[in-house]
Formats: structure tokens, sequence, C-alpha cells
């Protein structure tokens, strides 16, 4: 697979942008790039940035342009994504999208495909609220949907501690719903211009879903 692997994974919370990455990464050895991932490990060690990011995740909102794209770039030039990136939860905002097309443009690289997962807003608080990770190796996992194989063992790593993020509650994330009608989902729009744009139905279930990203991803990389 070559650098020009540039991949986007489109939806609201819950969707399935995460858990889908991580079964391409897995399956295609690409370099899933979560820019809400980066923000937290931010957060986490107290940088500038992550100071200036806590309250506005905390609230649901989106984080200021200048601040993500900064943290972004500096992932991307990391030599691990020359073998072709995911990019999950980014762009979000049509002046990060216009960026990324910047960024990419001066290393001779192009975007292979955005792929947006159309999902129910309804159906997406539960899915968020019964929401928890691995907390050694970053497994997802869901009350419901998604349980380890073994009762409090993670599938992956073996470890017996999971976390809940802070901001998977109810009240935040009708906000992240509402920031990613307002300025994400334009977007569908912006990469349907471009020829670029695949719709997959992220309702059904994940492995029928990955199944379908599969296809996706076949086709543009292969
Ligand atoms: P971020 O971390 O990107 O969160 P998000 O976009 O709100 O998305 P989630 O991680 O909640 O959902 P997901 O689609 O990954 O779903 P998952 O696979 O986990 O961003 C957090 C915050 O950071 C933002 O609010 C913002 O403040 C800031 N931020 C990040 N990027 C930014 C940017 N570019 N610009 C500005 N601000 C930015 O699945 C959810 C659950 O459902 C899991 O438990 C899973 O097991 C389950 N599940 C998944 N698929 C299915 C299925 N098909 N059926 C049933 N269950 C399923």
């Amino acid at each position: 697979m070559t650098k020009s692997a540039v991949l986007i994974l489109l939806g609201p919370p819950g969707a399935g942008k995460g858990t889908q990455a991580r079964m391409l990464e897995e399956k295609f050895g690409l370099v899933q790039l979560s820019t809400g991932d980066l923000l937290r490990a931010a957060v986490a060690a107290g940088t500038d940035a992550g100071k200036a990011a806590q309250a506005v995740m905390s609230a649901g909102g989106l984080v200021s342009d200048e601040i993500v794209l900064a943290i972004l770039k500096d992932r991307m030039a990391e030599p691990d994504t020359a073998k072709g990136v995911i990019l999950d939860g980014f762009p979000r905002t049509e002046g990060q999208a216009a960026a990324l097309d910047d960024l990419l443009a001066a290393q001779g690289q192009s975007i292979g495909a955005a792929i947006s997962l159309d999902v129910d807003d309804a159906a997406m608080v539960e899915r968020v609220s019964g929401r928890y990770t691995c907390a050694n190796c970053g497994e997802g996992y869901h009350d419901s949907f998604k349980q380890p194989a073994v009762a409090g063992v993670c599938d992956k790593c073996g470890s017996t501690e999971f976390k809940r993020r802070a901001d998977d509650n109810a009240e935040t994330v009708t906000a992240r719903l509402e920031a990613y009608h307002k300025q994400t989902a334009p977007l569908i729009t912006y990469y349907e211009g471009k020829a670029v744009l695949s719709r997959v139905d992220a309702m059904g279930e994940i492995d029928r879903v990955a199944a379908d990203l599969a296809a996706i991803v076949t086709r543009v990389t292969g």
C-alpha cells in the first residue's frame, strides 16, 4: 500500500468511526489517526493545546481548527503514516478539509475515499453511553453490542482494566451530535463534489459494516 492511501471516515459520535478504523488498520496495515485520541492525549499530558481543548471537549463543541491542524500535521509527519492513514474524526469543518487538501497536495498525495457512516441520531446516545475501552490497549467495547468473550478480560491484550470517556454522557452526546450536523455534515457534499465520497449504512452489525468498508478500501487501494 502506498502513502497515497488516505481514507477519511465521516460520521457523528457513535457512528463507529473508531471501531471500524481499528479493524481497517488490522486488515489493511493502515494507520488509524484519530484527532479525538490525539486531543485526549494532549489533555492528559497537560500541554497548552490540551489545556485549551479540555473545556471545549467537555461541553461537546469542536476544538479550534488552529489547534487541531497543528496536532494533525505533527502526527502526519511521523514515518509510520507512509503506510497510509485512516483519518478518524478529521476533518470536521470546511476549514480543516481545505487545509487537508493543501497538506496532501504539498506532499503529492490525494484523498482515496471519504466514507460517510450513515446512522440514525436516536440510536447514537445509547451507543455512546454504553461504550467503554480497554485501559491498556484501547480496544473498544459496548455494554450491549460488543462485550469481551470472557467477562472483564480484554480480548486483545488480556487486561482487566477498562475505562469510560468523560464526554460520554447523554447531555454532551447531544451537543456533539448538534456540532456534527452543523459543522461536519456539510463535508459530505464537499467530498461528493470532489468525486471521492462513498456512503455506508452503519446501522447494521459491526462485521457487516466492516465488510462494506473493506470492499471500498480494496477498490481504492487495490
Ligand atoms: P472523537 O473522539 O472523534 O469522538 P466522536 O466523533 O464524538 O466519535 P466517537 O468516538 O464518540 O464515536 P465513533 O464514531 O468513533 O464510535 P465508536 O466506534 O467508538 O472526538 C471527541 C471530541 O474531540 C469532539 O467532541 C471534539 O470536541 C474534539 N475533536 C476531535 N476531533 C476534532 C476535530 N477534527 N476538530 C475539532 N474538534 C475535534 O462506537 C461507539 C460505540 O458503539 C462503541 O461502544 C462500539 O462498540 C459500538 N458500535 C460501533 N459500531 C456499532 C454497530 N455497527 N452496531 C452496534 N454498536 C456499534
